[in-house]
């Protein structure tokens, strides 16, 4: 029990200042529950808004993805250099240090492999689970146009609802299928169904003209994936333009891990991200830590 002697009155209300409640400072997530802006915050830096987002979860229709074959060997000395890791629980549960204090975002969608249809996925991981490995936020793949269309969107608004219930946000992952147009007419489309149906986030792909009217017409952050595997100065091109444009990060992956020097990469792209930084200075910095 406390001891009650020697306690000090209160005294100091600081009557003439007025209560500061900080503005939550990501777009869209003011009204978010407190469990859930304190989990963003372990993805979006409080700073400058924005996200580096290493993503390694491609084995879960890929397989033993190139880059990706030994994740202890090639990722895990990258995470010092990311905000957020992007993978499957397998690979957390397996492979990643639990001293990984930062966010973790966790694959929640899948099914098919690369031999079959990949728009036919289920949720495959349970918020409890999320909750029991401490992620910062839970990714659904959404197919807009796709086959399964319906029920890929089912399966985010059945996480939206679990994730609401624990104060765990919803990644919606739009994923393009070989027969859609990238266009930004199909990113605006898919990335406000996302947002309107409750995704705190949404990923989309960068698209070289409109990309700016995708980012104004979702109400919630977008980050870009990176795509297949582009030659370093166009990826730190592609990851400029698209925060120049509006997106508040990137969930990158084969662009970091298959570069020829993927420590270096990454902190090349960490510069473009947080600090606004020119492709082209970024372009040398990277060949500079690669010791090109
Ligand atoms: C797979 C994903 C990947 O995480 C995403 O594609 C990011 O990786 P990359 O930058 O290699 O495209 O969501 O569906």
């Amino acid at each position: 029990m406390a001891d009650k002697e020697g306690q000090l009155d209160t005294h100091d209300y600081h009557l003439h200042r007025a209560q500061v409640a900080e503005p939550f400072p990501l777009k869209g997530c003011q009204s978010l529950d407190w469990g859930m802006q304190n989990r963003l915050s372990r993805i979006f830096d409080p700073k400058s808004g924005k996200t580096v987002m290493l993503a390694v979860d491609h084995g879960y229709f890929m397989g033993p993805t190139s880059g990706l074959e030994r994740i202890d060997v090639t990722i895990n000395p990258l995470l010092p250099h990311a905000d957020t890791l992007m993978c499957t629980r397998g690979i957390l549960r397996s492979l990643t240090p639990s001293t990984f204090t930062k966010g973790v975002v966790l694959r929640a969608s899948g099914g098919p492999s690369i031999l079959k249809e990949l728009s036919d996925e289920r949720i495959a991981l349970d918020m409890e689970d999320a909750l029991r490995l401490n992620a910062a936020a839970v990714a659904v793949q959404v197919f807009i146009g796709g086959e399964f269309e319906t029920q890929s969107v089912h399966n985010m608004t059945r996480l939206v609802d679990a994730g609401l219930r624990y104060g765990m946000p919803v990644l919606g992952v739009t994923a393009v299928g070989k027969q859609l147009t990238r266009d930004a007419k199909y990113m605006r489309l898919a990335t406000r169904i996302c947002a309107e149906l409750g995704a705190a986030y949404v990923k989309t792909y960068y698209v070289s003209e409109g990309f700016e009217t995708v980012t104004a017409s979702c109400p919630v952050p977008i980050v870009i994936a990176g795509g297949k595997k582009l030659p370093e100065l166009d990826a730190l091109v592609m990851a400029y333009r698209a925060v120049q444009e509006g997106a508040s990060g990137v969930d990158m992956g084969r662009n970091i891990f298959q570069s020829q020097a993927p420590a270096a990469m990454i902190q090349a792209v960490r510069h473009v991200v947080h600090e606004g930084m020119q492709p082209g200075e970024a372009y040398e910095l990277f060949r500079s830590l690669a010791g090109k």
